[in-house]
């Protein structure tokens, strides 16, 4: 049988700044949020094979076709277009820490859902993937888009803001893992004393003001973490500060911290990585990029 295969990249997300406005009624919580992609990126590669529709990944613990995110995602395409899955097969290279605040596997169904209507011919747009998205996980809908943006309701509400201006990012993931659910549940104990200058953000990105953005970035959920975690948290961002970081907070519902330096900063991004590359094996040099760069309608650049 001829191989056919088709090769998508999935972008890991970053939280410039997270705040949560509050319970609602549904279990879920209203957030605002602003959204940008980053180079560091998972592979996911659809193929055509004979047999029943499977899923491998790189990492063992992870789970296969019948609950992993990717495959759930598939699923919803096929039962959205009509589709057969039958004689398809996705291989995940996973690169994008598990469980760790960065939307690994909601990147992965994006990019499924983004490969699959290519796959197939089945012209939907890209607001129609990310309402299908919207079913799967709460930030599909980003990773489908993958532009800077804010996100409200869930995360599913976008509005694309500027670009964030050119930069390095370095993510460093701490040796723990969070569950998102479980963050939640504590944080609804938490009262918070501080929140995100949001709108100070959106007009920085509106100004190109990289430093302005970055001396806003701010995680409520940061609030919410045991001392004992926030310790080790805090103690990668001075490490990340102390070499040139514009800016270093923790993504989504952690543990991941990223530091974000200027793109002439070579020097002090590398300096960082190798130091915290020493204590942290999950520790990773990226870029910004665009949407159209994360959606691969444009290149991405090398790591
Ligand atoms: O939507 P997703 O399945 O990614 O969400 C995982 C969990 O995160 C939910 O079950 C919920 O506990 C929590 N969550 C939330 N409010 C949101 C998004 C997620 O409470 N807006």
């Amino acid at each position: 049988m001829k191989e056919k295969s088709l090769t998508v990249s999935a972008c890991a997300k970053l939280n410039l700044t997270l705040d949560v406005l509050g319970k609602r009624r549904d279990g879920y919580h209203d957030l605002r949020m602003v959204m940008q992609s980053v180079s560091l990126r998972d592979t996911v590669t659809l193929r055509a094979t004979e047999g029943d529709f499977g899923l491998t990944t790189n990492l063992r613990y992870l789970p296969g076709a019948d609950r992993n995110i990717a495959a759930v995602a598939a699923r919803a395409f096929a039962e959205k277009t009509g589709v057969s899955l039958e004689g398809l097969r996705i291989d995940l290279d996973k690169r994008i820490p598990v469980c760790a605040g960065t939307a690994g596997g909601s990147s992965d169904a994006a990019a499924v859902l983004r490969g699959l209507n290519r796959w197939f011919g089945t012209g939907l747009t890209l607001p129609e993937l990310a309402a299908l998205g919207e079913e799967i996980g709460s930030d599909v809908p980003y990773c489908v888009w993958g532009t800077t943006a804010l996100a409200e309701g869930r995360g599913e509400a976008l509005t694309p803001l500027d670009d964030l201006p050119a930069c390095r990012i370095l993510l460093c993931k701490p040796d723990f893992s969070v569950s998102t659910p479980e963050l939640f549940r504590q944080f609804d104990a938490v009262k918070l004393r501080f929140h995100p200058d949001t709108p100070g953000v959106r007009a920085a990105l509106a100004a190109g003001d990289l430093t302005g953005v970055c001396r806003r970035m701010f995680n409520v959920f940061e609030q919410a973490m045991p001392p004992q975690r926030m310790g080790v948290i805090d103690e990668i961002k001075s490490t990340m500060l102390s070499y040139g970081a514009l800016g270093a907070c923790m993504s989504g519902t952690g543990p991941t911290v990223f530091g974000v330096f200027a793109a002439s900063d070579g020097a002090g991004a590398e300096a960082a990585r190798a130091e915290l590359a020493g204590r942290y094996a999950e520790t990773f040099l990226t870029h910004s990029v665009t949407g159209a760069q994360a959606r691969g309608e444009e290149p991405l650049p090398e790591e």
